[in-house]
This record gives structure tokens, C-alpha cells and sequence, in this order.
């Protein structure tokens, strides 16, 4: 690419590798006015310093209300959910005082220590799903594991019996298959899971359990309200965040170690030796090499700023590209490099500020047991097709793989 001519964004060959072009917009016009392929026109944050700083301004909303075009903006976000408004009260999209209540709610059900006590549920799941495929000597990562993986892992969080899980799979599937895509049957999906929520919520009223739904009406009838509303667009929120976040993380995360076989051989002596210091460092860095969430969710101005030397519009969305803030060399030593042991790594991956991922310590969890668990499984495990035949998920906010073919000799 010449170092003088914007890069045309959005394009085929930008989703399969958009770095190229983020390190251009760094460089030449790190505060970008783009128009986005829904026809919305937004500014792209792209140097590390700016998006952190973006990431945490309180002039910039999370709520829609404030885009200076709403009615042309509802609907194209890329967002399941975004036309059912009793959905979108959720936490990516209210500022404070709602969020601050909201976020202290959940965060009393959500906690460190309900994620611990889960981690022998997510090896168990991660086990069965590897004896599905073992046998054969191929796979496809995407479709036999990185994706039942985390829908699993939710429903039995939030407490959704396991009957009702492959509704939920089969549901979750359609909003990412089609996202940005055939409306109807997203809609239809949201629809359901939507009816299928507020059940839940009731029964679990009726009936709490163990489970994240039950804490959270629990820790919202010791004085704080959350109405039925909110809770079921808690759980919305959560399984949308945590679901396909989670596939990419270990979608992109194992294409990553399985195009450096250096660093993936590093990684499998240090399993062996039984120290898991690299594991967790690594699964911080592939989040910083090629995370999950290319851009940050939807900002707005809500009064005339300055990003980065650039005037912003009160009104207008700002996008924070955290793929090209992980990137910059002012911030990261040989950016390009995948280093699983980098030290001082401060990426944006799960956000910044008072919308800093909730699901951090979850997703920590499932990536550090997948990626540990077929890395020590599958010993010679490596890619089955060309890199130059991936083939990329299209949407605006996350990154992923629509397949990853691998083999690898039976245990
Ligand atoms: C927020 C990334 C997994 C739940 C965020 C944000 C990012 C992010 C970047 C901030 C978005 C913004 O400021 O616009 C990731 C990544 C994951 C992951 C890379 C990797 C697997 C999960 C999981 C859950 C979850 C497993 C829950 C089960 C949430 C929630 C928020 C959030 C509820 C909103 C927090 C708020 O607004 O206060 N995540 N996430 N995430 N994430 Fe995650």
C-alpha cells in the first residue's frame, strides 16, 4: 500500500487483514471520518492514546438518544436486538446514574469467585467437546468447538436448563450467522430468546437457584431495583457479549498460535513442565494481536469535542478501533509481533473505563482452558487449508473466523 493513499475500509480484503490499513490511519489520520458500510458516517480512534482516553470521556454517551441521527442509525449497528427496545436498556448502552446501578447489581452476582467455582464445569465441557472430534484427526475449531463452548458455558451460568440449551445455541447461531444480514430471521431469534428469557426470570423468581439470574433478582430485592425489563436485558447482554466474543478469542487465538509454530511449541513445553505463567500472559496477547472485538461498541458526542487534535460534532458516533490501538508501535514494542510472553501488555481488548468488559475473568477462564486443553490433547495440531483461504466473519464490531479447518494425529 503507498504510504500516501487512504485505504479503502470495509472491503473483502480489509477484513481479512485490516492491519495494513490501521497502521495508514495511525499514521495519516488517526481520528478518521469514515462512512461505515450501514451509510452511517462515524469517526474512527485508531493511536492507543486517543481510544484509551475516548474509551473512558464521559462527554462521549453510550446512548443512542444522543446520535445526532437516530432514526437513521437504529437498526444498522450490528447489534442483535437493536430494534426490540425493551432489550436495549442494557449495560453497552446507558451511561450513569442507570449504569453505575445496573453494573453494581450485576457485579454482586457476577463475581470472581462464581467464575472459580465454574472453572470444572468449563473443563468438563471443552473434554467432551475435543472427544467429539479426537477420533478423526480433523476438525473445524470454529463450528465443533470454539462455538458450542461458550453458549454452553452461559446458559449454565445464567442458570437456562440444559434441555433449553440447543435452543439457545441454534438461536445465538442465527444472530451471528446473519448478522448484518437477512433480517428476518435474526429477528425472529431475538424474538424468542427474548419470550424464552422473561419465562426464565419469572420461573426463577418463583423458584432461585445457584445460578447468575437468581443473584441477580436476589441482589436486586436487597433495596436496589432492577425491573423485569432491565433483567432480561442483563441476561441479553450477557449471553451477547459473552457468546460470540468468546468463539472469536478462541478462533483467532489458536489461527494465531498455529501460524507461529515457534510460539505454539514454546506455549506446549511450558504446559508440559506444568507452569501455566505463559498460558495466562498468552491468551492476553492474542487478545491484543487479534482480539475479538475489532471496534469498540457505538460512542457519541454529547456536546463539541476534541479527539486527537480532530473537532468532533456534538452528535456525531465515535468508534474507538481497539484492533488498531492494540497495534500501535508508540505504545507496544514490535507491534506486528506475536510475543506470548510480552511483558507491560496493557492492551484494549476488553475495553477501558466504566464499561470495562464484566465477562473479563470468564473469558480468561474459557480461552485459558481451550486453548490448554487442545493445545496438550492434540499435540500436533496445525492448520488443514491455506491461510489465504480464511475466511472472515463481515460485521463491523467483532473479529472472527467463519471456519478453522485443522488436523492432527488421534490421540
Ligand atoms: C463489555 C470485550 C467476553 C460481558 C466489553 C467491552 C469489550 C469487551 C471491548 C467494552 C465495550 C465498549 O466499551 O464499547 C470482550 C472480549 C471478550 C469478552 C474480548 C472475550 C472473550 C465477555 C464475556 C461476558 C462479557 C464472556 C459475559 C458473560 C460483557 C458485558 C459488557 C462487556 C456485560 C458491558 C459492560 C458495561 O458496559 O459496563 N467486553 N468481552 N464479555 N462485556 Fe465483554
Amino acid at each position: 500500500m503507498s504510504s500516501t493513499a487512504a485505504p479503502t475500509l470495509f472491503t473483502w480484503e480489509f477484513a481479512t487483514d485490516p492491519y495494513p490499513a490501521y497502521a495508514w490511519l495511525r499514521e495519516h489520520a488517526p481520528v478518521h471520518r469514515a462512512t461505515l458500510p450501514s451509510g452511517v458516517d462515524a469517526w474512527l480512534v485508531t493511536r492507543y492514546e486517543d481510544a484509551r482516553q475516548a474509551l473512558a470521556d464521559p462527554r462521549l454517551s453510550k446512548n443512542p438518544v444522543h446520535h445526532a441521527e437516530p432514526a437513521h442509525a437504529r437498526g444498522k449497528t450490528g447489534i442483535p436486538g437493536e430494534r426490540n427496545a425493551d432489550l436495549m436498556t442494557h449495560l453497552l448502552n446507558i451511561d450513569p446514574p442507570d449504569h453505575t446501578r445496573l453494573r453494581r447489581l450485576v457485579s454482586k452476582a457476577f463475581t470472581p469467585r462464581r467464575v472459580a467455582l465454574f472453572a470444572p464445569r468449563v473443563q468438563e465441557l471443552t473434554d467432551q467437546l475435543i472427544d467429539g472430534f479426537a477420533g478423526k484427526g480433523e476438525a473445524d475449531l470454529i463450528h465443533d468447538f470454539a462455538f458450542p463452548l461458550p453458549i454452553y458455558a452461559i446458559c449454565d451460568l445464567l442458570g437456562v436448563p440444559r434441555e433449553d440449551q440447543d435452543d439457545f445455541r441454534d438461536w445465538a447461531g442465527m444472530m451471528i450467522r446473519h448478522g448484518g444480514g437477512p433480517r428476518g430471521g435474526v429477528a425472529r431469534s431475538v424474538k424468542k430468546m427474548r419470550g424464552y428469557l422473561a419465562e426464565l426470570i419469572h420461573r426463577k423468581r418463583e423458584n432461585p437457584g445457584e445460578d447468575l439470574i437468581s443473584g441477580l433478582i436476589r441482589a436486586s430485592d436487597h433495596g436496589e431495583h432492577l425491573t423485569e425489563n432491565e433483567a432480561a436485558a442483563m441476561a441479553f447482554i450477557l449471553l451477547f457479549a459473552g457468546f460470540e466474543t468468546t468463539i472469536n478469542l478462541i478462533g483467532n487465538g489458536m489461527y494465531a498460535l498455529l501460524r507461529n509454530p515457534d510460539q505454539k511449541a514454546l506455549l506446549q513445553q511450558a504446559l508440559e513442565r506444568g507452569d501455566s505463567r505463559l498460558l495466562e500472559t498468552a491468551v492476553e496477547e492474542l487478545l491484543r494481536y487479534d482480539g475479538p472485538v475489532e471496534l469498540a461498541t457505538w460512542r457519541y458526542a454529547t456536546r463539541p469535542l476534541r479527539i486527537g487534535g480532530q473537532d468532533i460534532g456534538q452528535g456525531e458516533p465515535v468508534l474507538v478501533v481497539l484492533a488498531a490501538a492494540d497495534r500501535d508501535p508508540d505504545r507496544f514494542a514490535d507491534p506486528d509481533r506475536l510475543d506470548l510472553g510480552r511483558r507491560d501488555n496493557q492492551h484494549l481488548g476488553y475495553g477501558h473505563g466504566i464499561h470495562y468488559c464484566l465477562g473479563a475473568p470468564l473469558a480468561r477462564l474459557e480461552a485459558q482452558t481451550a486453548l490448554a486443553t487442545l493445545l496438550t490433547r492434540l499435540l500436533d495440531i496445525r492448520l488443514a487449508q491455506d491461510p489465504a483461504d480464511s475466511r472472515w466473519r463481515g460485521g463491523l464490531i467483532m473479529r472472527g473466523l467463519r471456519t478453522l479447518p485443522v488436523c492432527f494425529t488421534p490421540p
